[in-house]
């Protein structure tokens, strides 16, 4: 099949969470299937570009001049289309804010420019000599590519997979206005959501199939709880809509993990022990062995729970471990966190930023990883910990739900547990599973157990990205 995968981040072109693991790790494993898969992608200033670059063709659209320029996905085979338009893409920043965290002014200008170029690929008016059959979307940023398809004659197939339904795109009706879309598509069963213009709800509303990337996410946006005011469309298309859970890659793999200091596999657990310490000696923690460490590596947001954490982090930190975190976001959990660090720097260490490589160290030498999400579409820390044996402790919610098996007499008996689950977004809840965890942590026969089960579950790509195959075949 002929796919064209749209999205606005696909590491390591440019990542800011999950997606980009996505969506660079999704299109290897379908073209490894046998697929003929192209990703189109805003062309950032930040974007990494390792390949060659060719310049294809350039479009007028909206009174914008717009070249398609062509590299690859470094190490695969898979094409990448790159939609330069320096006056909206060409400035320091991320694909959602500008250098200094604010979001873009003109978010809606920018992805809806993405969405129309990426409609004149799908109907290969391009000049690129290539039509998809399939035309697969990623998140309120491509959410107008199968609205505008509804107008077209001979269109491909549409499946529109949502990561977070937190973020919808929704802007003023001046704005829809300004931005010289078909009249059409200002209708409630299109973009309009209460008088403002909704990208996420054209995505949902238009789609041939829509995914979400857990199936106990699937059914929760269903509900008002976690639908945030789309769960009655949602339920309206239940026929169409399946969960389909994210996989891992190699990137993240201890046996092949290129960027830690001893690579190690469920038969070579004690390898794991030089990735702790190095990770101590990085961070200017104290060199315990024995000592529990703690890791999160998140976006510092609301949903992740950061604020349950900080509710906890005086009993944790009275107890014997340490704490390392690595994020960024949200400027007050920022500084809370910081004062906790400043005031333990013998059992916690913080960094502020983004980092790749700390990212797989904390991976590799920490022994417990905190994940108290309130929501979760799927999450990758928490699979990424277990391959690495670094039992996650999670809230029992979307993917994490699906993904981590709770440490109970009969799963710890039948070899199945792999993690520690809490239900309650509490941080008495929190609490009680971090304190279940250190229980069994203090018998190293149990912790070695759930960490070789941990270690031995299947999260390869191979089995969803067969999923996906079967939907696109179903089109
Ligand atoms: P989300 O997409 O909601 O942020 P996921 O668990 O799906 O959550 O994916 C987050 C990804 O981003 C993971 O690969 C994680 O390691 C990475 N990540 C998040 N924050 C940072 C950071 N500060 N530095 C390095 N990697 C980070
Ligand atoms: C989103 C979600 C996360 C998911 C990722 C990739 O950012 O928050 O749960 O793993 O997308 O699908």
């Amino acid at each position: 099949k002929r796919i064209l995968f749209v999205t606005s981040e696909a590491h390591p072109l440019i990542k800011t969470g999950g997606l980009a693991d996505v969506s660079s790790s999704l299109p290897k494993a379908l073209a490894d299937l046998g697929q003929d898969i192209r990703i189109i992608i805003p062309n950032y200033q930040a974007i990494k570009k390792t390949e060659n670059v060719q310049h294809r063709c350039t479009l007028r659209i909206n009174n914008c001049d717009v070249n398609i320029l062509e590299t690859r996905l470094p190490e695969s085979k898979v094409i990448v289309w790159l939609i330069d338009c320096p006056q909206f893409f060409d400035y320091p920043g991320n694909p959602y804010h500008d250098e200094y965290g604010n979001a873009w002014a003109n978010s809606a200008d920018r992805f809806s420019l993405f969405c129309r170029i990426t409609v004149e690929v799908a109907m290969n008016r391009a000049y690129l000599d290539w039509k998809p059959e399939i035309v697969h979307c990623n998140d309120w940023q491509s959410g107008l590519v199968p609205a505008l398809l509804t107008l077209e004659y001979n269109r491909p197939a549409t499946i529109f997979t949502i990561h977070n339904m937190a973020y919808q795109g929704i802007f003023p009706y001046s704005t829809y206005n300004a931005l010289n879309l078909p009249r059409q598509l200002w209708n409630p069963n299109v973009l309009e959501y209460y008088g403002n213009m909704s990208f996420l709800k054209g995505g949902i509303a238009c789609s041939d199939r829509v995914t979400t990337v857990s199936p106990t996410y699937a059914k929760e946006i269903q509900s008002s709880e976690f639908g945030y005011g789309l769960e009655g469309l949602l339920t309206h298309r239940k026929e169409f809509l399946c969960g389909i859970l994210n996989g891992t890659d190699n990137d993240w793999n201890p046996e092949f993990d290129n960027n830690i200091v001893q690579r190690y596999s469920y038969k070579t657990l004690h390898h794991k022990q030089p990735n702790k310490a190095a990770l101590q000696e990085r961070l200017s923690l104290p060199l315990e062995p024995s000592i529990p460490i703690f890791g999160l590596i998140s976006r510092l947001v609301e949903q992740k729970g950061i604020d349950l954490l900080l509710e906890c982090l005086p009993e944790l930190l009275s107890m014997p471990v340490q704490f390392v975190l690595l994020g960024s976001g949200n400027k007050s959990f920022e500084q809370r966190l910081y004062n906790f660090a400043e005031a333990y720097p013998e059992k916690m260490s913080i960094t502020i930023g983004y980092d790749e490589q700390l990212a797989h160290w904390i991976e590799a030498g920490s022994d417990i990883f905190l994940m108290p999400s309130r929501f979760e579409p799927c999450g990758l820390n928490q699979m990424y910990s277990q391959r690495y044996g670094t039992l996650p402790i999670v809230r029992k919610t979307g993917g994490l739900a699906d993904t981590v098996v709770d440490a109970l007499p009969h799963t710890i008996d039948n070899k199945t547990a792999t993690g520690i689950t809490f239900n309650e977004s509490t941080p008495s809840s929190l609490l009680e599973a971090i304190k279940r965890a250190l229980i069994l942590y203090r018998v190293p026969e149990i912790w070695t157990q759930l960490q070789t089960n941990a270690m031995r579950k299947d999260f390869s790509w191979n089995s969803s990205a067969k999923q996906y195959l079967s939907l696109y075949d179903h089109l």
